[in-house]
Formats: C-alpha cells, structure tokens, sequence
C-alpha cells in the first residue's frame, strides 16, 4: 500500500523512514519534503501544497493513509476536507486543533476540566493586559493565543519586557493576528519535557517520553528556536510522574475533548513543566508530533507504526501497545547561519555519513540541487543516534556529526545536559 505524510521537517523524515519500514508499505509520498526524503529508500517526494491537490493526488494515488506533520494544516481544516473526501487521514479535525492553535481556547478548556496548568488572564486590550502585568509583576510569561512558529511566547524576567513584548504583539501587530489576543500567564519553576501520546477519541496511548532544547546557544542561552536537539527517554519523567500526567492531565484532556463535542483524533503534545517536588502542569497543547522530538522517539519505536495509526483511527487503541528499544535516543540539530532570525540558504552540505543500524542523519530544510545537497531552511538536518546510555547516544550522535560540513554550521554541544546531570 502507499501512504502520504505531509510537511518537508525533520519530523517527517522521521515519520516517513518509519512508516516505511511497516512490510505492507510499498512507498511513503512525502508532500512536498526535503533533501532526504526525496534519496531515502521508500520515499519518493510530491510537489502538492494545496488541499484540493492533495486530496486529487491521494485519489489518483490510491493512498492509504494520509498523515500530517506539522500544525498549520491541521489548524487550516485538512483533516476534514480528507474525510468529506472519503480519504483516511491521521490528525485532529480542525475544531480539536483549536489545543494548538488558541492558547486562549487551550487555557479555557484546561479550566473547565480541571487540568494542571498555570494561572492565566485574556486579553484583546493592549491596555487591560498593562494593567495586569502591573498589578502582577515580573516574571511573567506573554503568548500570542494563535499560532507564530515558537515566536509567541515570551518569558518577562521584568515588567518593562513584558510591556514591550504587550505593545509589539498587541499594538505593532508584530505577529499579525496571532498577536491580537495575548495570554498572561503564572511564571512556572521546573524542568520542562515533552509528553506525546496517539489518541484515538477515548483512549491514549504514551509514546516515550522526550525532551528538547528550545534555546539556540549552550546552557540554554540565547534566541528561542523551533528545538536544538532532543533525546529519549527524559528522566525527568519518572514512573511516578508519568502515571501523574496519564491520569491528571492526558486522560482529562481526551475525556473533556470528546464531551465538548470535539473529539480528539491524533498525535497530542503536552509540553510539561515538572516543579522540584515532581508535581506535573501543562505548559502548552501541541496537535501534533514535536520536532525535533520525532526523531529519536521514531529511531526508538520499534513497533510498527502504521499498526498503531490504525488501531487510533479505528477506536481500537487499548488493544495496541508499543514496544520501544531500550536504549536511549538523542538528537542534535544542525542549524543553518542567521538561524533563528534569517536562515541563510544555499550552503552546500558536505560529509554525510553512512546510515547505520544504530545512527541515522534526518534531513530538514535540506534540497537536492543536481548532484549537490543544499541548506534551504533554518534547521537543516538532525544527527541521531541510539547508545546503551544517553551518554553513549550522545557521543555516537556527536561523533557522527563531526563528519558534516555546511558554511556556518551552528550546532549546540550540550544536547542532553540537564538528564547526563542527573
Ligand atoms: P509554549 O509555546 O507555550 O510551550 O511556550 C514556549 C516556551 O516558553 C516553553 O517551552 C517554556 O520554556 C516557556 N514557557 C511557557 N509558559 C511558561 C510558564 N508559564 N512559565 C515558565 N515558562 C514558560
Ligand atoms: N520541539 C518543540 C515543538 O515541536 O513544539
């Protein structure tokens, strides 16, 4: 059978080598994809964008399932303009994504059953939010409700920062309309780690536990960025506390979303924040996989994948279970120059390594140009590796890294800091 994965990420990459690993999959299409997935085996990329393109390629096609990486187009409605199609899609409709796409409607829907999270006021004055932050001082933390690509939030270390960050989303609409309601939230202390789980409507089913590096520079410092590297499993995520958030955050979560009416089908991402006496709140819903999370979370599945999508879609998922390697994965982004504020494109990439059993290098703002790999985005590949302990995950990732070669490279060096201190 064939299958389509939509976005051009690392994150697909990852998504797409694993779905084609499954023994009734022929061929993954990726729309449109990058570098890697047009020369991976078992990929081959399609140049379609719109919805009704798709879904006419996906006809012609015969396409078995279609999965979506990234949020926008769930947020834009793909999944039920597929269904209306008759076409299988994996993903929340466009109402169960509003998670991600409103924190105003995710801050809403958190309080009305009773989820963990920060407290938080709404704003669609850029006077009345001032005044809140007066009256509550710093730290504070300021998101844009809608969506920005990770540049709506900003966390005040004063009140004059949060006044700025108030009047370039409110008043300069730095944002556009993303910027135009603005969330003030409760500053949360902790460690964050990302908590992933396929959702069929009723049940959930975790996948490992993972966790990112959203700073650009090591030791967590400098610009926000989309992720720096990521690993799996997060210590910080110990039994006890997984337990917690199945059952005081995930669970609630899908049980609230189906008695609102907006049942939620496919990936759900709690961004957490863990507090030193490992209480768990949720920072954040995402309608999708993490990036650069997929990655060594999909080197660690060993399940096949397509199986467990069919048991989500299906309502069958208590049935499923996903077996996982039981060494740890960990990732580390390279990044182009200029990244995050003005990637630079066209760099050639040399030194890639050899794929092996036990490292793989997944492509991201990455094309073919000719005979020649060129950057083309902001985060351009992800060396990821599997070891015994994180420690050695880390060195073979780093080590594999050492080969690549692109004009202003940025690479963190300390992927996996906060668990190798543990
Ligand atoms: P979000 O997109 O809501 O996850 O926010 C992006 C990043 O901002 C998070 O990964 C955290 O590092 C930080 N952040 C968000 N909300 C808070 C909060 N209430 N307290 C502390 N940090 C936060
Ligand atoms: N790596 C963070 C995210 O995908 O939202």
């Amino acid at each position: 059978m064939k299958l389509l994965v939509i976005g051009s990420g690392g994150r697909e990459h990852a998504l797409a080598w694993k779905l084609a690993q499954s023994p009734r999959v022929q061929k993954v299409y990726v729309a449109p994809g990058n570098g890697g997935t047009a020369t991976e085996t078992g990929l081959e990329n399609t140049v379609l964008s719109s919805f009704p393109e798709l879904i006419n390629f996906a006809k012609k096609e015969q396409i078995h399932l279609t999965v979506v990486g990234p949020e926008a187009p769930l947020a834009e409605g793909i999944v039920d303009a597929f269904r209306e199609a008759g076409l299988a899609i994996f993903g929340p409709t466009r109402a169960a994504a509003q998670l991600e796409a409103s924190k105003d409607f995710a801050k809403q829907f958190m309080a009305r059953h009773g989820l963990p999270t920060a407290k938080h006021a709404s704003f669609t004055r850029a006077q009345d939010a001032r005044a809140y932050v007066e009256k509550q001082g710093a730290p504070v933390v300021v998101k844009a409700d809608g969506l920005a690509a990770g540049k709506g939030v900003v966390v005040a270390a004063s009140v004059a920062e949060a006044m700025s960050a108030i009047d370039r989303m409110m008043l300069e609409n730095s944002l556009g309309a993303a910027g135009a309601r603005v969330v003030i939230e409760e500053f949360l202390e902790g460690e964050e780690a990302s908590f992933i789980v396929l959702s069929d409507g009723a049940h959930a089913l975790p996948l490992a536990t993972s966790q990112d590096h959203k700073r650009l520079r090591d030791g967590d410092r400098g610009p926000n960025t989309g992720g720096m590297g990521a690993y799996s499993p997060a210590p910080v995520v110990t039994p006890g506390v997984h337990a917690r958030v199945m059952r005081e955050i995930i669970q609630p979560a899908i049980s609230g979303m189906a008695k609102d009416g907006t049942p939620y089908v496919g990936f759900l991402y709690a961004g957490l924040m863990i507090d030193r006496a490992s209480n768990p709140q949720t920072l954040e819903f995402n309608c999708r996989l993490g990036d650069p999370e997929t990655q060594p979370i999909m080197l660690r599945l060993k399940s096949d994948l397509l199986g467990l999508l069919e048991h989500a879609l299906a309502g069958t998922l208590e049935h499923a279970e996903a077996e996982w390697d039981r060494r740890a994965a960990l990732g580390v982004v390279l990044a182009a120059a200029g990244y995050p504020e003005a990637p630079r494109k066209g760099d050639e990439i040399r030194g890639l390594p050899k794929p092996a059993e036990d490292c793989r290098v997944f492509h991201a703002g990455t094309r073919l140009d000719g005979g020649r790999l060129l950057a083309s985005g902001g985060r351009v590949l992800c060396v990821t590796a599997l070891g015994d302990s994180l420690k050695l995950a880390r060195r073979r990732a780093y080590a594999a890294a050492e080969s690549i070669r692109f004009e202003g490279m940025q690479m963190r060096a300390d992927i996996g800091h906060r668990a190798l201190k543990k």
